[in-house]
C-alpha cells in the first residue's frame, strides 16, 4: 500500500510517500480500505513536533523523543470493510477515529471495531472524514464542559477552522447567541454556518461580555479572558499552554463564579456516535476547505498548519 511516513520531525517537506506492506487484520481488528482522510492541525503538531508553550517535551513523550514512534500519522478517516464485521457485510462505507495508534494517511489500515461507525446515505467519503475532529472538539467543550444553552452569549476566538466551523453549528442548534473572530474574508463563512455577531482579530480584542469563551486560537489566555467573561461565565481553553493545563487542573473556580474548564475532549466511541447523531439531526455538516490526492499530502499539511484554513482539509486515496 502507499502511506504518507515521516522518519523525523520537521517541516512539511518531511512526509514522504512510501509502499509499505499492507496491515493483516488480526483477532480483535477489522481491516479498513481508506478511502479519504482528514489531515489536521493535530496532525501537523505531531509532524513537526510543535506543540502549545510548555508542551514540547510532553508531545516527544507521547509521540517519539526523536522521531514519530508511529511514521503514518491520521487519525480520521473515511473507507471500506476488507470483510464483514460488525454486523456490516464486507465494502461496507465505513469512517472512524484511530486516535492515538493513527496510521490513516494510508490506503490501509486496522482497528478496532469500536473505532468505526456506519456512513450514513447522503455523507460523502470525503465529508465523513472530516466529520469527527472539529465535531468531537466542539461537541465536547460545548456541551459537556460548557453546557451551552439557549441565548447562552458565546464567543469563538477562530471560528472558521475544523474546531470553530463545528462549534458555530452545535453552538447553534443549542440555541446559542455567537460572536465568531477570524478575519473579515472568513466572515461569510462564519455567518452561514450560523454566527450572530462577527470581529476580525486584526482590529484588536473584542469588546462586550460573553458567558462562554472557545479560545480555539489560543489567543486568549484566562488574564485576557477574564475581563470579557461575565460573572458565573466560563473559559474553554481548547487550545492550552502547559501553564493553562496546569491552572485549569488547580484551580478551575475563579472569581465571581467564574471558571477555566479541562483542556482535552472525549474522543471514544459514544463521542462519536453524539456527533454522527448531530450530523443526523441536521445540527452538523462537514466544511471541506481543501482535498489533496495522497501523493499531495505535503501541501495539505503546510496548510494545516498555517492557522488560517478554512474548514477541515483532506486526502483523498
Ligand atoms: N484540546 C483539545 O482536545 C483539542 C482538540 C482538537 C484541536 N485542538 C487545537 O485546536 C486548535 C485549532 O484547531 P483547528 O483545526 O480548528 O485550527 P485551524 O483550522 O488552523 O483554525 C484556526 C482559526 O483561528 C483563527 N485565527 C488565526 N489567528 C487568530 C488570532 N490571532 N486570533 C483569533 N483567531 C485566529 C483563524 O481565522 P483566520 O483564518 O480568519 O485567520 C481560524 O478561524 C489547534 O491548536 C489544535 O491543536 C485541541
Amino acid at each position: 500500500m502507499r502511506a504518507a511516513v515521516i522518519r523525523a520531525y520537521g517541516g512539511p517537506d518531511v512526509v514522504r510517500i512510501e509502499t509499505l506492506p499492507a496491515p493483516v487484520p488480526r483477532k480483535g481488528l477489522v481491516g479498513i480500505t481508506v478511502k479519504a482522510a482528514a489531515v489536521t492541525r493535530g496532525d501537523a503538531r505531531i509532524r513537526a513536533a510543535d506543540a502549545p508553550p510548555g508542551l514540547s517535551a510532553g508531545l516527544r513523550l507521547a509521540f517519539g523523543l526523536r522521531r514519530p514512534r508511529q511514521p503514518v500519522l491520521g487519525m480520521f478517516f473515511s473507507g471500506r470493510l476488507t470483510e464483514a464485521a460488525l454486523s456490516l457485510p464486507q465494502d461496507a462505507r465505513v469512517f472512524g477515529n484511530t486516535g492515538m495508534a493513527m496510521a490513516a494517511h494510508a490506503e490501509a489500515l486496522i482497528i478496532k471495531p469500536e473505532r468505526i461507525l456506519p456512513i450514513p446515505d447522503g455523507l460523502g467519503d470525503t465529508e465523513a472524514a472530516a466529520l469527527f475532529f472539529g465535531g468531537l472538539t466542539a461537541a465536547d467543550f460545548l456541551i459537556d464542559k460548557a453546557g451551552i444553552g439557549p441565548g447562552a452569549r458565546l464567543l469563538i476566538n477562530g471560528a472558521t477552522g475544523e474546531v470553530g466551523c463545528a462549534a458555530i453549528q452545535i453552538a447553534r442548534f443549542c440555541g446559542a447567541k455567537i460572536t465568531a473572530v477570524c478575519r473579515a474574508q472568513n466572515h461569510d463563512l462564519a455567518r452561514d454556518l450560523g454566527a450572530h455577531h462577527l470581529h476580525d482579530y486584526r482590529d484588536g480584542a473584542p469588546k462586550g461580555q460573553w458567558d462562554v469563551i472557545m479560545d480555539i486560537a489560543g489567543t486568549l489566555p484566562w488574564r485576557q479572558a477574564e475581563a470579557l467573561l461575565a460573572p458565573g461565565g466560563m473559559l474553554l481553553p481548547v487550545t492550552a499552554s502547559l501553564g493553562t493545563m496546569i491552572g485549569a487542573m488547580l484551580r478551575p473556580k475563579r472569581r465571581d463564579g467564574r471558571r477555566v474548564s479541562g483542556t482535552s475532549s472525549a474522543d471514544g466511541s459514544d463521542a462519536m456516535r453524539r456527533v454522527l447523531d448531530l450530523h443526523s439531526r441536521g445540527a452538523l455538516r462537514p466544511v471541506i476547505g481543501a482535498t489533496f490526492a495522497l501523493e499531495h499530502i505535503e501541501k495539505a499539511h503546510a496548510l494545516a498548519e498555517n492557522g488560517h484554513k478554512r474548514g477541515s482539509v483532506v486526502v483523498v486515496m
